[in-house]
């Protein structure tokens, strides 16, 4: 098949759907803003053209000059795996007919507001929420809400401008901070545990799930600089607490009309152990997760996901071996990476069930942990035992520290 890939090497991890695509035998076209000579050697060789833009998110211009480069050239898929990108694929195959998710579709994976209307119509509970455009409607909405509730961008990702008010005063902080967000959503803030739901889904019949969980909640992780941020994927699916968040999964997907492809769903368990909606996108989640799903069964998602996103099959056998954690560091201290203390120690009390480090070494500028969970480097430790993997994730979380200056 000849196969347009939207973003082939930006976020990093695109790279892996690029050579997915290309290891089944496919021509895969790119199209991303990536100047073409500084192009990872892997993608150069997995790629057999393509097309740099000026500015990929503008979808218009970008839809012109792809149909130009194209002159005429068929084409059988366009794929992208990128959130902010999901909504000019489904436009591109608007324009040529191609098979895949529409932008209506899509639109209700993109609209946090859509997406819960949507939820919420086939009978599944999500938080309560109103959309709101203006100062106006945010207090309207809080005040038929209630507090405490959560503020955040129609089309938020990274937990940008999300904000938790428990009060009239939070409330005035989130409205002063958020002026620049042109549409947000204001809804009732869910007490509880947090989880992903991941699913590889042909026809919107999940081949493939996950279930990982976040410690703590992202917001926190996203709002506290010392946190080490945990997520561990469960090796024990069929755990009855569980259960409510799968089958909320399985029927989000039959609600929204998935097609084939990854889903990544947020979720929350509350201390009733009632699962309610978070959100969900039409893509694989980011900051390793899929790398986690890889180790948490000894498989190639990303080359399995390019196999139903173009043939339809699915192959992998997908036995759940061990609990996956991965934790994110961050420095104290800001500049450069200076030292990093505990490692030797941790990775001796790990052994074997330590699968990767890749801490920024001394020397490295730091990155901004607000804008990227991926912070200053990250452990990834399995165990078979969900108790042991937990330990083994903490004990890194705590025991590791790193230091710049
Ligand atoms: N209604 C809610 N109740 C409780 N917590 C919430 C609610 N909405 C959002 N949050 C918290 O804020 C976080 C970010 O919100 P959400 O996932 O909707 O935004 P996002 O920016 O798309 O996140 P990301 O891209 O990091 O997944 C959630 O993971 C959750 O911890
Ligand atoms: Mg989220």
């Amino acid at each position: 098949m000849r196969v347009v890939f939207l973003a082939p090497s930006y976020p990093p991890e695109m790279i892996q759907y690029t050579r997915g695509l290309a290891e089944l035998g496919h021509e895969v076209l790119g199209v991303g803003d990536t100047p073409p000579d500084a192009l990872p050697e892997l993608v150069k060789r997995c790629l057999s053209g393509y097309l740099a833009v000026p500015r990929l998110l503008d979808e218009d211009d970008v839809m012109q000059r792809v149909s130009t480069w194209l002159a005429g050239r068929t084409v059988d898929r366009v794929l992208s795996n990128w959130e902010p990108l999901v909504i000019l694929a489904a436009r591109l195959r608007a324009r040529w007919g191609l098979p895949g998710m529409s932008v209506d579709t899509v639109m209700g994976f993109r609209d946090k507001q859509l997406m819960k209307e949507r939820v919420a119509a086939a009978g599944l509970r999500v938080p309560r929420s109103r959309r709101v455009r203006s100062e106006a409607q945010i207090r309207a909405a809080a005040e038929e809400i209630g507090f405490p509730l959560i503020l955040k961008p129609i089309a938020g990702a990274g937990s940008a401008d999300t904000w938790r008010c428990r009060s009239q005063a939070d409330l005035e902080t989130a409205i002063n901070a958020t002026r620049h967000v042109q549409e947000a959503s204001c809804e009732e803030y869910i007490e509880g545990e947090e989880f992903t739901f991941d699913c590889v889904s042909i026809d919107g019949r999940p081949v493939y799930e996950n279930v990982a969980a976040y410690l703590p909640k992202p917001i926190e992780m996203r709002t506290i600089e010392w946190i080490s941020p945990v997520i561990i994927t469960v090796r024990d699916l069929e755990q009855p607490r569980l259960q409510p968040g799968i089958e909320l999964g399985r029927n989000v997907l039959k609600a929204l009309h998935m097609g084939d492809g990854f889903t990544h769903m947020e979720w929350f368990l509350t201390p009733k152990g009632e699962a309610i909606f978070g959100e969900i996108g039409c893509r694989p989640g980011g900051a390793h997760l899929v790398d986690q799903m890889n180790y948490t069964s000894d498989i190639d998602l990303f080359r399995e996901w390019a196999r139903v996103a173009t043939e339809r099959t699915f192959e992998a056998v997908t036995p759940r071996k061990y609990n996956v954690g991965i934790v994110f560091k961050r420095a104290q201290g800001q500049g450069r990476i200076t030292r990093i203390t505990g490692l030797g120690d941790w990775l001796r009390a790990a052994g074997p069930w330590a699968v990767e480090e890749k801490l920024l070494r001394p020397g490295t500028q730091r990155r901004n942990w607000k804008n990227t969970l991926l912070s200053d480097g990250h452990v990834v430790v399995r165990h078979p035992d969900w108790a042991e993997a937990h330990r083994l994730s903490f004990l890194a979380a705590t025991g590791i520290r790193m230091y710049a200056e």
